[in-house]
């Protein structure tokens, strides 16, 4: 092994033109850390803001890249971190656009045999936040949502895995192209916000399915429209800003209809769950291998990612970019 390797790095906030290759000293490791050789990484919107130094909790300079896939090769000690060295592994934790990344073993997931590791570079952000998603919507005890941004990645797979579930959806997207699209692969209700009535016709089918979970991945007025559509008593979740503004809810909502708003960070939630919690989640993830696998558009290296982010962050529906950082 080299006595050094390449990660892409961010000296300091601000800008993507700080996005550079550098070379780095491997890292010394700690009890239940381990050593991951990077296959493959994604492009995800949390990459973007982390970029540009809008992601909290990042010290600069930072290797960027929130998920990957790879195997381990070391292991600083411990049983958890012993048991996974030579696996192939799917990773959640920042680094992972670099040839190796240092993770705790406890964000570190073994591939099942039927799980290849292209498929497993994505396997955590979208999909570990849907599992949040579900357990909001359970914990609600209730079986229907709404969403906007409908046709992003997160949002397909959940359509598809709340159908797999017998939840009822109800999906907010801005072109007609995204309504097909959602329908094509089973979405009953889709409304296109650029058409005139979306809002009354959503309101009825909400309340015709008890909808009181609303997720808002766009923030700005358009969680306002959750709010509006959701029954009275219902929360919206909102877990992105696309729209570049702050989350707008109006008085009548909260006050009159007995509605909230919250925040969902996965990362945050993942915190709060123990080693066995997160395996079954990811063990689940991995078992409906077909929801959540993503087909993506383009296959770059790390040396591309720095003229890749806008392109995608400008057109991202169906443009998912896979990172090939392993070398044959
Ligand atoms: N809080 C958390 O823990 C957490 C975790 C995971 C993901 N997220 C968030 O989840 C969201 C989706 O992520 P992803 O990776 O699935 O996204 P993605 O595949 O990159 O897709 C983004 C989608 O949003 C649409 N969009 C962008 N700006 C919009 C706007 N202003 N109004 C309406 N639609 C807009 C795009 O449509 P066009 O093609 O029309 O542009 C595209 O369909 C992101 O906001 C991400 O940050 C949050």
């Amino acid at each position: 092994m080299a006595d050094t390797y390449l990660a892409l790095r961010v000296n300091q906030r601000g800008s993507l033109d700080e996005l550079h290759i550098e070379s780095l000293q491997f890292p010394e490791l700690k009890e239940e850390e381990v050593l991951v050789k990077m296959e493959y990484s994604t492009i995800n919107p949390s990459d973007y803001a982390n970029v540009l130094g809008r992601y909290p909790g990042i010290a600069f300079p930072t290797t960027p890249g929130f998920e990957g896939s790879g195997t381990v090769i070391k292991s600083g000690g411990g049983e958890h971190a012993d048991s996974l060295l030579n696996k192939k592994v799917t990773v959640v934790y920042i680094g992972t656009w670099a040839e190796y990344c240092k993770a705790p073993s406890c964000n570190v997931f073994p591939l099942l045999p039927t799980v290849s590791l292209e498929q497993a570079a994505s396997l955590n952000v979208n999909p570990l936040t849907i599992a949040l998603f579900i357990e909001k919507i359970s914990q609600q005890k209730s079986k229907s949502f709404v969403q906007n941004a409908a046709a992003s990645s997160l949002g397909k797979q959940l359509i598809k895995w709340s159908n797999r579930l017998g939840f009822k959806s109800i999906n907010l997207v801005r072109r007609q192209e995204q309504v097909d699209l959602l329908r094509s692969i089973g979405a009953e209700y889709v409304f296109n916000t650029s058409e005139d009535g979306w809002k009354n016709q959503a309101k009825i089918v909400s309340r015709e399915i008890g909808a009181t979970c609303g997720f808002d991945a766009i923030a700005g007025s358009e969680t306002n429209d959750l709010a509006q559509i959701l029954e009275n008593g219902g929360v919206v979740y909102n877990y992105g800003r696309l729209s570049g503004k702050n989350a707008e809810v109006g008085p009548e909502a909260l006050m009159f209809e007995g509605k909230r708003i919250e925040g969902l960070w996965v990362l945050s939630w993942l915190e709060r769950k123990n080693s066995k919690e997160k395996y079954e989640t990811s063990l689940r993830i991995q078992e409906n291998i077909d929801i959540f696998e993503k087909e993506y558009s383009k296959v770059i290296t790390l040396e591309e990612v720095k003229d890749a982010i806008e392109p995608y962050m400008k057109n991202a529906t169906n443009n998912k970019i896979l990172i090939k950082i392993g070398r044959d």
